[in-house]
């Protein structure tokens, strides 16, 4: 089981839209996926549209034992030949638990709710903060993978992320590995566009950019609106994104591969 936590300081980069990219990818591949939707707005919770809800991410972070964890999963309305993705919901309760005193010590919950899940991946859909909720992802995540656009300000965005995933890997867990930088709604015909990624190339090296970078196409928010996977969109735009989502899950595979192996 690979478990990944997708996570950035800044708001609205897209962090949702790549869970959900990379939970259509893996659908499609027929993989069986848990998406755990910790953000309080409940984005992820709504395109993926379970029904039955007895139990969310809130109920899972106050008691992470198998019974919650058990009544928190649910179905989702996307459907695939083989694979399939359920969810554990957010709701708004959870944020109550991103309130965070830096002086208590921290006793992550959701590393020890993800140890009673038995799949092939976890996704976990992170709050546009770095405070406990996404901390909590960070605790019981492999890898973690930051998302920014190609600005300024998601340059910044990024720094502090990556800061935040060393500080989790160096204090409570220790088998955290850097995922890489999603560089979302690339133009690749924009010269400030190209410039950005460079700068973030100069910046933290090629290999910590997750290849490829997902281009912005209208197709992603049309698939969300639908409640849909993107592959359900039938334009050239969608099918370029779904491109660039199912090399994206293969290269996260192959991390979890080689992480598993060096271990
Ligand atoms: N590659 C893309 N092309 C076009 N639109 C995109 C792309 N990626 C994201 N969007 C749109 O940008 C908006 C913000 O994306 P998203 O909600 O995924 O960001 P987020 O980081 O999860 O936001 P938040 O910080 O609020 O959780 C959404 O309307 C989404 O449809
Ligand atoms: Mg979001």
């Amino acid at each position: 089981m690979l478990v990944v936590c997708v996570l950035s300081l800044k708001g609205g980069v897209g962090k949702t839209s790549v869970v959900l990219g990379l939970a259509g990818a893996a659908l499609k591949k027929g993989l069986s996926t848990v998406v755990i939707d910790l953000d309080p707005q409940g984005n992820a919770t709504s395109v993926l549209r379970s029904r039955r809800i007895r139990g969310t991410a809130t109920t899972v972070l106050a008691h992470p034992t198998e019974e919650s964890v058990g009544e928190a999963l649910t179905r989702s309305d996307w459907k695939g030949d083989t694979g399939d993705i359920r969810l554990i919901a957010s709701d708004p309760n959870l944020v109550r638990f991103d309130a965070w005193s830096g002086t208590r010590a921290f006793r992550p919950k959701l590393a020890r709710a993800v140890k009673h899940l038995d799949v092939d991946l976890v996704l976990i859909d992170c709050p546009p903060s770095l405070g406990a909720l996404t901390r909590e992802a960070l605790a019981a995540a492999d890898l973690a993978v930051v998302v920014t656009t190609p600005s300024y300000f998601g340059a910044q965005g990024a720094e502090r992320a990556i800061a935040e995933i060393r500080e989790i890997r160096d204090s409570v867990n220790p088998r955290l590995e850097f995922g890489g930088i999603v560089v979302n709604r690339m133009r690749e015909k924009t010269e400030e566009h190209r410039y950005r990624k460079r700068e973030l190339v100069q910046i933290h090296g090629a290999q910590a950019l997750l290849k490829p970078s997902i281009p912005e196409r209208v197709a992603v928010q049309q698939a969300e609106s639908a409640g849909q996977p993107l592959y359900a969109v039938k334009s050239e735009g969608a099918r370029e994104v779904v491109k660039a989502f199912d090399k994206m899950l293969n290269r996260l595979l192959k991390l979890g591969k080689e992480r598993e192996t060096a271990n």
